[in-house]
C-alpha cells in the first residue's frame, strides 16, 4: 500500500491510487504528460508519476482558457491538476490500467514546466538502442520497466536489510578509499594528494574489513557495499557494482547456508520465482565441472557431459590414444535428434577451439548403430557402441566429443553447452534452477603466470584429507591438493553470490600466501595488518557476498545488470550521460604529482 501523500498545492493523491473506490470524490494530482489526444471536441491527456497513469479529460465547458491550456499540453510537460474523478462509460474502461475504471475531469491545471520533445517516446515497448537509453537516462529512467526495475531493487534491499537485521546482524560501513583486496580483478586507483606518489585502491569487496570486524568482536555483520573492479565487462559485470556482503563468527558452513537460504527464498519469493524451498541442493566442484563443465551449471536444460575415456584406453585412435596416454580425457554430449548441417558443425567446433580446445569430433548414430563421422573409421565397433552407450544414443542422434585435459575438455563442452541451449532455445520460459557448489579446490593453476592462484579468494580455509591446521597442509602432496571451504550459490547458471569459511590461524594463512607466491616480507607488507589481527584472537569465522545487481536482474527476468542499475556504465565502462571517464585539468593532475603520458582519448 502506498503512503497518502500530505495534501498540498500539488497533490493529494497519487496517480496510480485513483481507482473507482475513489469515484465521486476530489483528487489533486501532479505529474508528467504521459501523451495528449483530442477526440471529438475533448482532449484526454494520460497524466503519469512514479505510481502509475490516470487519464485527465478535460472539457470546452470547463473553461475556454482551461481547455486552450490543454491543447498547448506536449509530452514531458509537468502540471498538476484537480477536479473530479468519475467513472467512466462501460466502454470506455481501460482493462489494462489499474487506474482505468476512472478518469479525472480536471477542473484547474497548473503548468509547472515546458519540456522540449523527447528524443524517444517513453513508451514501455518501444526498442531503443542502449546507447541512446543511457545518453539519456534521466529520460530513460521515466520508463515503465526501469520505474519497475528499481522499485523492485528498493524492495530486495529493503527485505536483505529487515531481514539480517531481525537476525542479530549489524549493518556497518566500511572503506572506500582503502588498500588493495586480491579479489582477482585490477584495482582502481585513487591518487593522494596529501602523499604524494602513493595510492588508495578502491576495494574490490570489503573482504578483509568484515574479517577484521570479526576479530573485532561483532560477531555478526552485513553492508550494502558498492565494490569496484576494473574487469572487462560484460552483461552481468559493471566496473562498479553492489554486494550484500556478509559475516559471521563462530560458524561453519551450514550455519552461513542456513541464514543466507532463509534470506534467499524470500527475495525469490519477492519476485515471484517458482523455486523449491530450500534447503537447496548442494553439489560438489568436481561434479558440476565433470556433468555441465562449468563451477555455475545450468541444470535447466540437459545435454549432459559423460566421460567416455575408460571405453577408448585402448584405442587404436592416435588423438584419443595419446589425449588419454597424457592423462587427459575423452568426453561427449548427446545432442539428440539433430540434423545439423555441416556449417553449423563448423561454427561449433569453432566455439569449442575458442574455449580451449583443440577441435571438435562429430558422430550421428545410424539405424544400425554404426557411425557417420570422420572419426568412424578409426574406432572398433565395441568402442562405437560402448560410448554410444554411455550417451544414452539412439539412431538420429548427434554427439559431440572434445579430447584433452580434463579442464579444457570441461571447459570446451561447458560452452558447447550453452550455445546449444541458446540456439535451439532449450531453456523452459519460467524454470529456475538454484543449487550450492561446495567442496571446491583451493588453487588452481595459472598457466600463463606459472604460479598457483586462489580460486575464489586467499583467505578461504584450505583443506586436506586428515585435516586444516598448517602441519596437515605442510604434509599433504602440495597446494595442487588442497580444497577449500567456499560455496557459490548458483542460480540459473549464474553466480549469485560466494563466500566461505575463512582461516582465521596466522601459521594456515602465511602456508597460503606462501602458495601463491608471496614471501614473508611481502605478506607482511601487505597483509601485514591481516596477519597482526589475526594473532590477537580470531575467532573462528565466515561469510558470503551476493551480487545485488545479479539478484536484481535475475528477479525482475531481465537479460542485463544494466536493467536494474539507475546510472550504469557501458561495455567499455564509460557513462554516456556525464562522459566519465573525463580528462582533467593539468593542475588538477599537478597537486596530485601526476603527469599523463597519453594523450586522453575520446570516446564516441
Ligand atoms: P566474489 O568475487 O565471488 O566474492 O563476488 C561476490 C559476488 O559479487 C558479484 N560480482 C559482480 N557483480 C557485478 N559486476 C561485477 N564485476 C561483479 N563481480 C562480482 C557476483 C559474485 O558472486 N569477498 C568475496 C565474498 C566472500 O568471500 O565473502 C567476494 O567478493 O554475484
Amino acid at each position: 500500500m502506498r503512503h497518502v501523500p500530505r495534501a498540498n498545492p500539488y497533490r493529494d493523491s497519487w496517480a496510480g491510487d485513483l481507482d473507482a473506490a475513489r469515484a465521486g470524490g476530489d483528487a489533486r494530482v501532479s505529474g508528467w504528460v504521459h501523451n495528449r489526444r483530442d477526440h471529438g471536441g475533448l482532449i484526454f491527456v494520460d497524466l503519469r508519476d512514479r505510481s502509475g497513469i490516470v487519464q485527465l479529460v478535460f472539457h470546452p465547458e470547463n473553461g475556454a482558457e482551461l481547455f486552450s491550456a490543454a491543447e498547448r499540453l506536449r509530452a514531458e510537460y509537468v502540471i498538476s491538476v484537480a477536479g473530479a474523478v468519475v467513472r467512466r462509460e462501460t466502454g470506455q474502461v481501460n482493462p489494462n490500467l489499474a487506474t482505468g475504471e476512472i478518469e479525472l475531469q480536471v477542473a484547474e491545471m497548473q503548468l509547472l514546466a515546458e519540456s522540449q520533445p523527447p528524443p524517444f517516446p517513453l513508451d514501455s515497448d518501444v526498442e531503443l538502442d542502449e546507447i541512446v537509453r543511457l545518453r539519456n537516462r534521466t529520460l530513460d529512467l521515466r520508463r515503465r520497466p526501469m520505474v519497475d526495475a528499481l522499485v523492485l531493487r528498493h524492495e530486495v534491499v529493503r527485505t536483505i536489510r529487515e531481514t539480517l537485521s531481525d537476525e542479530d546482524f549489524l549493518e556497518i560501513e566500511t572503506p572506500v578509499l582503502t588498500r588493495s583486496t586480491p579479489e582477482g580483478a585490477r584495482d582502481f586507483l585513487v591518487p593522494s594528494r596529501l602523499s604524494p606518489g602513493n595510492f588508495y585502491a578502491l576495494p574490490q569487496s570489503p573482504q578483509l574489513f568484515k574479517q577484521l570486524l570479526m576479530v573485532a568482536g561483532y560477531e555478526r555483520y552485513f553492508q550494502i557495499a558498492r565494490c569496484f573492479r576494473d574487469e572487462d565487462l560484460r552483461a552481468d559485470r559493471q566496473p562498479e557494482f553492489t554486494q550484500l556482503d556478509l559475516e559471521m563468527s563462530f560458524v561453519d558452513e551450514d550455519d552461513v547456508i542456513d541464514v543466507n537460504e532463509r534470506l534467499m527464498a524470500k527475495l525469490f519469493a519477492l519476485g515471484g520465482l517458482d523455486v523449491p524451498p530450500p534447503p537447496y541442493e548442494r553439489m560438489a566442484y568436481d561434479e558440476a565441472m565433470l556433468r555441465f563443465g562449468s563451477d555455475r551449471p545450468d541444470r535447466r536444460f540437459g545435454l549432459e557431459i559423460v566421460d567416455v575415456s575408460d571405453a577408448l584406453r585402448l584405442s587404436e585412435f592416435k588423438v584419443f590414444a595419446s589425449t588419454l596416454q597424457r592423462g587427459g580425457v575423452v568426453r561427449a554430449i548427446n545432442c539428440g535428434c539433430r540434423d545439423v548441417p555441416r556449417s553449423q558443425l563448423d561454427e561449433l567446433t569453432e566455439v569449442a577451439k575458442r574455449a580451449g580446445a583443440g577441435g571438435l569430433v562429430w558422430a550421428y548414430v545410424q539405424e544400425d548403430g554404426t557411425w557417420r563421422s570422420p572419426i568412424a573409421k578409426f574406432l572398433s565397433d565395441a568402442e562405437v557402441a560402448t560410448i554410444t552407450g554411455a550417451l544414452g544414443g539412439l539412431p538420429g542422434d548427434l554427439l559431440l566429443a572434445v579430447a584433452d585435459t580434463a579442464p579444457v575438455a570441461a571447459n570446451a563442452l561447458g560452452a558447447l553447452r550453452l550455445e546449444l541451449a541458446a540456439r535451439w532455445d532449450l531453456v523452459p520460459e519460467g524454470r529456475h534452477d538454484v543449487l550450492w557448489i561446495v567442496d571446491f579446490p583451493m588453487f588452481g593453476y595459472n598457466e600463463s603466470e606459472d604460479r598457483w592462484d586462489a580460486l575464489h579468494h586467499p583467505f578461504s580455509a584450505p583443506t586436506t584429507p586428515t585435516g586444516n591446521t598448517a602441519a596437515d597442509l605442510d604434509a599433504a602432496g602440495g597446494p595442487g591438493s588442497w580444497g577449500s571451504r567456499n560455496y557459490d550459490l548458483v542460480v540459473d547458471g549464474w553466480e549469485l553470490g560466494g563466500g566461505s569459511i575463512r582461516i582465521h590461524d596466522p601459521a594456515v594463512q602465511r602456508r597460503v600466501f606462501a602458495a601463491i607466491g608471496l614471501d614473508e616480507e611481502e605478506a607482511e607488507a601487505r597483509f601485514g595488518f591481516l596477519l597482526e589481527a589475526l594473532r590477537f584472537g580470531a575467532p573462528p569465522h565466515g561469510g558470503i557476498a551476493f551480487g545485488i545487481d545479479r539478484i536484481v536482474t535475475l528477479l525482475a527476468g531481465r537479460d542485463s545488470i544494466r536493467d536494474v542499475i539507475a546510472f550504469p556504465k557501458t561495455a567499455s565502462g564509460s557513462d554516456p550521460l556525464t562522459g566519465a571517464p573525463a580528462p582533467v585539468d593539468a593542475k588538477q593532475l599537478r597537486e596530485l604529482g601526476l603527469r599523463s603520458t597519453v594523450a586522453a582519448r575520446v570516446d564516441a
